[in-house]
């Protein structure tokens, strides 16, 4: 028996990763840039077993089957092709944070299993080749491989296309206070919205502009300028969201309470304070500030009405291998 425990953080897009070139692959239709969040994290267990008949997956002590374990399965079997074995395995898999909620579950599990099925099987990956595989689960996946401050090439082919750090955590204390204003699932999950993001007449627009908004944000990013960081960042969602309320299926993420999150937000910024939002497949507001405004920003947030609940994630780390009792 082979086994390996990986744990990963979520991330949080700054330029938006929305709709596929090819959808088998996740080729992108436009790079991405994020950071991960630090404290919450996903960690998985593979363990390769001679005598499991099929790929077993529990996910915070529930068994899985149907689709969730299909997809998992899907990424063990290309791992089985590189290694070049056969047994089925057993995936045990922890998130401390609720998932389906907008807050990037998948990029976070898939990066883990990425590392941990790969690590059993006996291989040892590059990074570029680990966030190839975790993007085969899920495109933002690709993501949570690299530390700190991420981007995602959208590549030419599935060889060139993966993510890089372009910063490490430390290089800016930028902190995530996720609003929370619903932690029940969403109903269009991302690999579908991503299907039909093509038939918003404005996601062309969107994809076209891309590089240009990368930029933005990478110099930002690198140069520290808070003011600079916050249009794009506001833009870009702004844009996403855009194109899911005008796809077909329209996709409308936002609830009441996102939308009081976001109006403040923008006040505030116009009396002075560095913060921003930016939202993904998902109700809860990402409110992203610097360190110093932390608990400024979080008495202010959990003063508007509809937001239940706030979780604040620093800058993370890479995926990495955890061994018993870390
Ligand atoms: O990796 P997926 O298929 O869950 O897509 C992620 C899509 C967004 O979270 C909305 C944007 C992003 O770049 O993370």
């Amino acid at each position: 028996m082979s086994t390996a425990t990986a744990q990963s953080h979520p991330n949080i897009a700054f330029i938006k990763y929305w709709g596929n070139r090819d959808n088998t692959l996740r080729l992108p239709m436009n790079g991405s840039i994020s950071m991960n969040l630090d404290g919450l994290y996903t960690r998985t267990t593979v363990s390769f077993q001679p005598s499991l008949p099929f790929d077993e997956l529990i996910i915070n002590g529930h068994e899985i089957a149907g689709a969730g374990r299909d997809r998992v399965s899907y990424i063990l079997d290309i791992v089985r092709g590189m290694a070049n074995i056969h047994e089925r395995a057993e995936v045990m898999s922890e998130n401390n944070f609720p998932s389906g909620a907008g807050i990037a579950s998948s990029a976070s599990a898939f990066a883990a299993l990425a590392l941990a099925g790969s690590k059993a099987a006996g291989l040892n990956l590059s990074d570029q080749e680990l966030s190839r595989l975790a993007r085969r689960g899920s495109g933002s996946a690709s993501r949570s491989i690299p530390g700190g401050y991420v981007e995602w090439q959208v590549g030419t082919s599935d060889e060139d296309s993966f993510a890089f750090s372009i910063a490490e955590p430390n290089h800016w204390n930028l902190v995530d206070c996720i609003a929370i204003v619903s932690t029940s699932h969403k109903k269009t999950g991302s690999t579908e919205g991503h299907s039909i993001a093509g038939t918003s007449p404005l996601q062309a627009a969107r994809v076209a502009d891309a590089p240009r908004r990368l930029e933005i944000c990478r110099d930002a990013i690198l140069n520290r300028d808070f003011n600079t960081f916050a249009s794009i960042l506001e833009l870009d969602s702004d844009m996403m969201h855009a194109v899911m309320m005008t796809s077909t299926p329209a996709l409308h993420y936002w609830k009441l309470a996102s939308l009081e999150v976001m109006n403040c937000v923008r006040q505030w910024r116009s009396e002075g304070i560095q913060v921003c939002y930016t939202v993904d497949a998902g109700a809860n507001v990402h409110v992203i500030c610097h360190q110093t405004e932390v608990l400024s920003i979080n008495k202010r947030l959990r003063e508007i009405r509809g937001v239940e609940d706030l979780l604040l994630a620093h800058v993370g780390g890479p995926a990495k291998i955890v061994e018993n009792g870390d």
